[in-house]
């Protein structure tokens, strides 16, 4: 059941129209999933309502037998959170999409829906922090194992899969070292022994990057992110196939509770209208600001996808549409020298989210991968000096005047 078969039958009144009558993405993000009560709101309508009433005992019981396919509660699905779903599964090109409380629900939510215990899953070392502690510290509480591997080397890949591996995990471009890795190639592996591949795919957003046309078969999002856009909610999202999200993914959610309030999906839908115009402008900014770190710091020391000088450059340009919102770069000098430079900012926000218009600049060794281990963020080209940098929507002039007082602190002229 989708949101406008569930919306008509519950007195929104329909949109006549096709739900999408092959639109283009940005006419997608403004208008896909759109269902008006008889209001006409011009807005999409917040349905701030956690229950239902029934018109009969009857309506009531048919609801839970699924005899009568309208709303129940919002725990288990909601007017305006259907509205954000239909709006991203459109945009991304997936048949369905579930919305979450948060990123990190997203993902927890598609490996407790997935695996049992026994199972055993891949994933690579260049994963966001709180999902290697998931993997580590709660899955094989319940008897899931797991191998970590290096994501480019499709031969560690193939050499970790086992008879009772179900789930291989993959985030591209990876925070924070922004290291590209090959979607296509460990779609193919994850395929050839009947497993599934989730892909994080935060960093490049629906806008720049499609991972199931790559050949991934589920995508998760923090919508929190460049969802958003704005730093103001936390909300997640997981989209595939219809059949694994209503059959795998939503009898989970349904009973364990992380759902998206609507008031979150409500702010997300709006994200969502300037999500395709924010990330070109965020990526072409961080193109130029790279580019121009490039020539303070050298080749070697600046990790941006867009540069020609990145180690899978044509990788990334083959699977993403630009370099993205995020840069990272290596201060010579180590945690000394970046603390300096943080701390001569004017503009630019120390901050570890990312994807906000507010440009925002974080120290991962002290922050989101200090709970690694020295010797595996050394593993990951996580250095002491690293700073990693969102590019939000400020005019980059003023972002490089900005850089330039960190750059001077950290003694580079
Ligand atoms: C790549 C990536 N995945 C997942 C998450 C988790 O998202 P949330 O904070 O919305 O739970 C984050 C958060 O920083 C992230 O950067």
């Amino acid at each position: 059941m989708n949101g406008k078969e569930r919306g008509m039958d519950n007195g929104m009144k329909g949109d006549d129209r096709q739900p999408d009558p092959g639109w283009r993405p940005a006419t997608r993000a403004v208008r896909a999933g759109l269902r008006r009560s008889g209001f006409q709101e011009t807005s999409e309508g917040l349905f701030l309502t956690s229950g239902y009433a029934y018109d009969s005992p009857q309506q009531a019981a048919d609801r839970f037998t699924g005899d009568d396919d309208g709303y129940i509660y919002s725990r288990y699905a909601n007017p305006t959170v259907d509205m954000f779903q239909q709006r991203l599964a459109a945009l991304e090109g997936a048949e369905a999409c579930f919305a979450t409380a948060s990123g990190m629900s997203a993902i927890f939510a598609t490996f407790a829906a997935t695996l049992s215990a026994g199972d055993h899953i891949i994933a690579s070392h260049s994963i966001f922090g709180s999902i290697t502690k998931v993997i580590t510290d709660h899955l094989a509480r319940f008897g899931i194992s797991h191998t970590f591997v290096d994501a480019a080397d499709m031969d560690a890949w193939r050499t970790a899969m086992r008879e009772e591996t179900k789930l291989l995990f993959l985030e591209t471009p990876a925070n924070p070292t922004l290291d590209v890795f090959d979607i296509a190639a460990v779609a193919d592996i994850a395929h050839q022994h009947g497993a599934l591949l989730v892909v994080d795919n935060v960093f490049a957003t629906p806008v720049l990057q499609k991972p199931l046309k790559l050949g991934a078969d589920v995508v998760v999002y923090s919508a929190t992110k460049h969802i958003d856009g704005q730093g103001r909610v936390l909300g997640g999202a997981v989209l595939g196939r219809r059949d694994f999200i209503d059959e795998v993914i939503q009898p989970f959610m349904r009973h364990t509770g992380a759902s998206l309030s609507p008031f979150n999906a409500w702010v997300l839908l709006k994200g969502l209208e300037t999500l395709p115009l924010r990330v070109r402008a965020m990526s072409d900014a961080a193109q130029r600001i790279a580019e121009w770190l490039q020539q303070r710091l050298g080749t070697e020391a600046v990790r941006y996808p867009g540069l020609k000088s990145h180690p899978r450059h044509a990788l990334a340009m083959r699977q993403m549409a630009a370099g993205g919102s995020l840069i990272a770069f290596e201060l010579p000098g180590g945690r000394e020298a970046a603390f300096r430079f943080l701390q001569a900012l004017e503009l630019i926000d120390i901050s570890n989210n990312l994807g906000d218009a507010k440009s925002l600049i974080t120290h991962p060794a002290s922050t989101t991968h200090s709970a690694l281990s020295e010797e595996e963020r050394a593993r990951q080209g996580i250095g002491e000096g690293l700073l990693r940098i969102s590019i939000g929507l400020e005019d980059v002039a003023d972002l490089q005047d900005d850089l330039k007082r960190g750059l001077a602190a950290a003694g580079i002229a």
